[in-house]
Order: structure tokens, then sequence, then C-alpha cells
């Protein structure tokens, strides 16, 4: 079976977004590949996290896995501070990546801003620690957004050049897995921009752990236009609150949106939210409640991760002391 890696960041308030462009398409992944899913705590620290509050969102991401349906047996959930590989072949690429290659990502030009030279040397060697993610475990696979596309380029490039340095076919070329409904679902209150946690309206997102009172609420309240619903997704045209509203339910039913627009096309707002609310309630009510009951049993969680990293931390062995020797480390 080929293996799959991916990563997601313990940064808290997961929300729909994350759970229809992400976590939700992880468990479909299950039965087709040999799954590694890692919490990426160190990745998290690139920016500054106050430590209790990363404790906390690393087992959110875990829950949210978890009632999302990826089965912590068949397939390896864990944080990435529990395997040290990770680090060590993160050093062995920085010592591979050159200064240009790092110095024309986009993610570190736009997280980093105006002010480069305060922003940390991990912000900076970030991909470094991905490649060395996905490749310390010679994954082959990796399920990315469009904006990561840029790091896995790196990544084979990476794995390119090691092999050609060192005259070897260590490591293998990975292939992005695009999902081909992957939804991109914008904020409630904007649709023109993306849905985030960073939002300092709590109206613009609906959170995996939001009750059905508050789903209910945020999609009564959500931005529209006066005009009834388009009959096609060319009506879309300018109205991308309307195109919003319908991605998130073809998303949920698993229908194409030209089948909602033919479904709800010439509706008011007002009825199709009241079918929109009432779906989300169904599809993430149970969601969230389930993982509302893993947040507060930590202990439970804490034993998943720690079962999962030991199981990633024997496939990665192997392979760790594989570069090792290739690179001309002196064994014990
Ligand atoms: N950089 C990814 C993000 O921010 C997270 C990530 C870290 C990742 N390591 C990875 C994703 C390895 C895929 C594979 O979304």
């Amino acid at each position: 079976m080929d293996r799959i890696f991916s990563g997601v960041q313990p940064t808290g308030n997961l929300h729909l977004g994350n759970y229809l462009g992400a976590i939700r398409n992880w468990a479909r992944l299950q039965d087709d590949y040999d799954c590694i899913f890692c919490v990426v705590d160190m990745h998290a620290i690139t920016v500054w996290q106050d430590p209790r509050e990363l404790v906390r969102n690393t087992r959110e991401v875990a829950a949210a896995m978890i009632a999302a349906g990826v089965d912590p047996k068949r397939n390896i959930i864990f944080n990435q501070s529990q395997v040290p590989a990770h680090a060590e072949l993160a050093w062995i690429f920085n010592c591979v990546a050159r200064m240009g290659w790092l110095n024309r990502m986009t993610q570190f030009k736009e997280k980093a801003g105006k002010h480069k030279e305060n922003a940390s040397v991990g912000l900076f060697a970030y991909p470094n620690l991905m490649a060395a993610d996905i490749l310390v475990y010679k994954a082959t696979h990796v399920p990315v957004g469009e904006d990561q596309k840029q790091h896995l380029e790196l990544t084979r490039d990476i794995a390119q050049k090691f092999n050609n340095d060192f005259g070897v076919d260590l490591f293998p070329v990975v292939e992005p897995l695009i999902f081909g409904a992957a939804t991109r679902v914008m904020s409630l209150k904007d649709g023109s921009k993306k849905m985030s946690k960073s939002d300092p309206s709590e109206m613009s997102r609906i959170t995996m752990t939001d009750d059905a009172d508050a789903i209910a609420k945020k999609i009564r309240k959500a931005r529209t236009d006066p005009e009834p619903l388009p009959e096609t997704p060319a009506g879309f045209e300018s109205r991308p609150e309307a195109a919003n509203l319908i991605g998130i339910y073809a998303a949920l039913t698993d229908q194409t949106v030209e089948d909602v627009c033919a479904e709800y096309g010439g509706a008011q707002f007002s009825t199709f939210k009241q079918a929109l609310a009432d779906l989300a309630v169904a599809k993430l009510g149970p969601v969230g409640a389930e993982m509302q009951r893993l947040m507060d049993d930590a202990a439970y969680v804490d034993g998943i991760l720690r079962d999962g990293a030991a199981r990633a931390r024997a496939i990665a062995a192997p392979i760790l002391a594989e570069v090792k020797r290739t690179v001309g480390f002196l064994e014990p």
C-alpha cells in the first residue's frame, strides 16, 4: 500500500473550513492507504505559542481527527515532537536545501511580514522540517491544499538533491494528493475572505465544537444578498456569499454545487438557510459532541498519541539509520 503522510498545526479553534477542507477527507483515505497523521507541534512553535494552549490545541486536533472517523488503530495519529527522527532528518535537510530555495517560499514572506529580521530561524527553515516529516517515513503521497504546494515542490527538490549528491535512490518522489471536491469554506460574514480562526468575529466561523444552537444561529445570521438563489453556478458571479453557502451545503451532502443549485435555484435565502442549518446541525453536531467528549478525556487522547508515536518511531528508525549511513555518520 502507498503511504500517506499529512500534518496539521495545533493552532486551536478548529472550524468548518478545517473540517471540510482537510480533516474529514483524511477519514476517507484510510481504506486505500497506509496513513500517518501528525499534529505538528514543532512547526507551531516557529511562531510564539503559549505552552498551556499548545498542549490543549494538540489534544484538540487529535480529538478532531478521531471524532471525524480516523481510526487510530488502523492509522497512526501522533504529535511530531514525540518522534525525534523528524528533527534529526530536518537538520540534515538544512544542509541539503539552499538558501536561495527557501528565499523563494511565499509562506515565509507572508508570515514574516515586513520584519523579516525578527522572524525565527525556525520559521525560515520550516519547509525543511516539513520535508523531513514526509521523507522520514518515505511517504509517497501527501494530501495538501493549494497553499502547501510550494512546500511539497521543495520536498521533491530536497529528495532529489539528496539522492543525487550521495548517488543513492533513497528517497521517493512525493506526489501531492488533491481532493476532487476540496471545499474552500469562506467567512460567513464576508464571502471573499477565507473562514479563519483568527477572524475577530465569532459569527464568521462555525467551530467544530459549536453546539446545535450556535451552528443554527451563525447560519441564520450569515451575510447574504437580496436576490433568490441562482439556478446554476454561473449565477455566483459577484455573489460570493451565495457561492459559499451552497458550497457548504454541497460538501455536507456530498453533492455537486450544480445539483444544489438545481434543487434550490429560485428559492429565497431564508428557506435555504433553514435547510442548511438543519443539515449542518445533523452532520456536525455528532462530530462536535464526540470531539468534546474526547477532549474531556485527556488521558485517553494522550494514550492514542503515545501509541501512535511509538509506532511512528519504529517506522522511522531504519530509514533514519539508512540516511545516517549514507551521509557518513559514524554509527554507535
Ligand atoms: N505546513 C502544513 C500546514 O501548515 C502542515 C504540515 C507540516 C504538513 N508538515 C507537513 C502538511 C507534512 C503535509 C505534510 O498546513
